[in-house]
């Protein structure tokens, strides 16, 4: 019998992450959760691949150091840049999964015109890790992407509901209106907070894969598949919020994208 005293571990580049966190500890509330946000690194977004492989590896350690016994990359960034390589460096034994190939696998099921738009960071736009996991699961879906810079720090400074949004929400996703998509990836930990925004400009007709709803959904099947790691899960429900930097600023925005107050640790990474 496995000894029932792991956790589930979340890692994101910032607060971001709690959004998705909020909605997999509602989908699957029995287990204890450890969330690490690298706050005093972010945003990743803009930074080259090897410091984002460099910074995500540390941070993944940190998890597992911390009796993870299933790590969840829920930085969009990190998951382009770093997962696949870690994945290939830790085996089997230590299991860690994204966000990505779940919200690829959402839009390629929802998508009639095959016509997808995927918003991401600077970073995740150009991997093209999106574009090539479309494209695998269908080569005949067509993918157009954007690039979205300024909306991580307009959301962190708190300014989501600006007029400056607004504006800005017009300007990233007016190509990929004028390329006719039918679904659209939200690509980025922050823009989750951004979906009614977005709704009201692209109108009711195209499908939004938010990865908050999507990712809560293929975890529970995973686990569900996996006995040998569900197995190994501890019954405590609860969640351990960590933050490599001043924890103050951490909790005031995390609670907003975790919906209730929280309490976080500071970590050194
Ligand atoms: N967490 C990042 C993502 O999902 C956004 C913030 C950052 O750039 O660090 O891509």
């Amino acid at each position: 019998m496995a000894r029932k005293n792991k956790r589930i571990g979340i890692f994101d580049s910032g607060f971001g992450g709690l959004h998705v966190t909020r909605y997999i500890t509602q989908a699957l509330p029995d287990y204890e959760y450890v969330y690490l946000g690298d706050t005093a690194r972010a945003p990743y977004g803009d930074r080259p691949q090897e410091t984002i492989y460099e910074y995500t590896k540390q941070a993944v350690d940190f998890l597992f150091a911390k009796n993870c016994g299933i790590v969840i990359i829920a930085c969009n960034t990190a998951s382009s840049d770093a997962l696949r390589t870690i994945q290939q460096e830790y085996g089997a034994k230590k299991k860690v999964l994204g966000v990505l190939i779940p919200a690829a696998e959402e839009a390629v099921e929802r998508t009639k015109n095959r016509r997808v738009g995927v918003i991401a960071t600077t970073g995740t736009v150009a991997s093209e890790k999106f574009v090539r996991e479309l494209e695998k699961l269908d080569p005949s879906v067509r993918v157009f992407q954007n690039a979205c810079p300024l909306l991580v720090p307009l959301v962190e400074a708190g300014r989501q509901n600006s007029p400056e949004a607004d504006a800005l929400l017009k300007r990233y996703l007016a190509p990929l209106l004028r390329n006719r998509i039918d679904t659209l990836i939200l690509g980025c930990t922050h823009y989750g907070i951004l979906e009614r925004k977005i709704r009201k400009i692209i109108g009711p007709d195209i499908v939004i894969v938010s990865e908050a709803r999507v990712v809560p959904r293929k975890l529970k099947q995973y686990l569900k598949k996996h006995a040998e790691i569900e197995e190994t899960l501890r019954r405590k429900p609860g969640a351990h919020l960590y933050s490599t930097d001043r924890t103050d600023n951490f909790r005031t925005l995390g609670s907003k994208f975790f919906g209730r107050p929280i309490r976080v640790e500071k970590a050194t990474l």
